[in-house]
């Protein structure tokens, strides 16, 4: 069994950026769920299906075949074969992955690959429900979480970086909605871990979260 530290949170509490560097101190490997369930989207529209097709879906799930590499220590998601990391970041692709990952299918055909890279490797994995479902006996667990209005501006400065324009109410409207999806959904909801530890970054630097968490790893 790999050491294994689980990290869940709403979208846009920095989970990502934040498990790359403890992974990185702690030599862990560093697994991104969403990004698997971001590839299923992607298969999904490719197959021109809409979210509430939910039994086209189901069908669809039959033909995916989800696979996760590394190149210089980035993950890399395959869809059939395909690399397709680079489209995996869109509004499109998150709010697909948000609305399909409520099916209980889609989890399913996600959670032996969590599951079994968690026994093999030491790793840091990221999602909604790795430390309540996937991993419910990791050694550490941690809840990121951040208020509304951070994740929403850190969201804002990012792509306003990046050159793109948008709207900091309707970015905010988006995230609340993601949450609301992400926590009230039947299966594997989005919630704390009666033992995970709690972490809100709202007001901490990257490197205070960082060592907020390391302090509970080996
Ligand atoms: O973390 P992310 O934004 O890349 O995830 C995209 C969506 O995938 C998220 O809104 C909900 C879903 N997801 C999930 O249901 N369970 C996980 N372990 C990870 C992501």
């Amino acid at each position: 069994m790999g050491y294994n530290v689980a990290i869940d949170g709403p979208a846009g509490a920095g989970k990502s950026t934040i498990a790359k560097l403890v992974a990185k101190e702690k030599g862990y490997i560093y697994v991104d769920t969403g990004a698997m369930y971001r590839g299923l989207a992607i298969h999904f529209l490719n197959n021109g299906l809409r979210p509430e097709e939910t039994a086209k879906i189901v069908e669809a799930c039959k033909s995916a075949e989800v696979s996760i590499g590394y190149e210089n220590g980035m993950q890399q998601i395959y869809l059939n074969g395909e690399n397709i990391t680079g489209r995996l970041r869109t509004e499109e692709v998150g709010n697909m992955a948000s609305k399909t990952s409520a099916i209980p299918e889609v989890r399913a055909k996600l959670l032996e690959l969590q599951r079994n890279l968690a026994a093999k490797e030491d790793v840091i994995m990221d999602g909604r429900d790795i430390g309540t479902n996937i991993l419910p006996n990791a050694d550490v667990k941690i809840y990121l979480t951040a208020s509304v209005e951070t994740r929403a501006k850190r969201r804002f400065d990012e792509l306003t970086e990046k050159g793109l324009e948008c709207d900091y109410e309707e970015i905010a409207k988006d995230i609340q909605e993601r949450d609301y999806r992400d926590m009230n959904r039947d299966i594997a909801p989005l919630k704390q871990a009666e033992d995970a530890h709690l972490v809100d970054s709202s007001d901490m630097t990257i490197d205070e979260v960082v060592a907020a968490i390391v302090k509970h790893c080996k």
